[in-house]
């Protein structure tokens, strides 16, 4: 499958969840069994590239790319989880979003020391939830090597925030 197919596969909503917003939804991507296999596919082609040992996903939908991406490269998978869900003490972080502000969580016994990660989002807009992630996993002792997501919004600049802290940025479909 090819890029431009996988990208008819996005569902673009107008007005979610807050007026002005136009909600990309992967619902639909996700909905069809060889578009996802495909797009996991190419997240596994950069992840080999650049040698990464172990997958974070963030909560919740990153958790859907990142898991299926650990799982075909049999890699550790590591949730960065929203507030109060990890039973462990953990390392905590708050964070702005493109509508509204959150808090993200790890069990910092997850992390291997200098461990060469990659993290993965469906999406990356204003690159405040990524950046948050990045912050809290260096902070647990990873080594943050790539990050990938199904969708860019370039407009909104997350993936330049990125690299500007060091950390390479890779989409598989962009969204002015
Ligand atoms: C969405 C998306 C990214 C984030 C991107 O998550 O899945 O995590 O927003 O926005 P940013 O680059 O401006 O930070 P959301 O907080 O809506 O949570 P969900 O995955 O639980 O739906
Ligand atoms: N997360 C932040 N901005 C988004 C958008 N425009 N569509 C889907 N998820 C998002």
């Amino acid at each position: 499958m090819t890029l431009d197919e996988l990208r008819q596969l996005v569902r673009s909503i107008p007005d979610f969840p807050k007026p002005g917003i136009l909600f990309r939804d992967i619902t639909t991507l996700i909905g069809h069994g060889a578009g996802f296999s495909a797009a996991i596919d190419h997240l596994a082609a950069y992840t080999k590239e650049a040698g990464g040992q172990a997958i974070a996903g963030i909560e919740a939908r990153g958790f859907i790319f990142g898991a299926a991406l650990a799982a075909r490269l049999e890699l550790p998978f590591i949730p960065v989880r929203k507030p109060g869900k990890l039973p462990v003490p953990v390392l905590a972080i708050d964070y702005a979003l493109e509508y509204g502000t959150d808090t993200l969580e790890v069990d910092p016994g997850a992390v291997e020391d200098g461990s060469r990660l990659v993290l993965v989002d469906d999406l990356i807009a204003t690159g405040g939830t990524a950046l948050a992630a990045v912050e809290l996993l260096r902070r647990a002792g990873g080594n943050v090597v790539l990050s990938l997501f199904a969708i860019d919004l370039p407009a909104l600049g997350g993936a330049d925030r990125l690299r500007q802290i060091g950390v390479p940025a890779a989409a598989l479909l962009k969204f002015e």
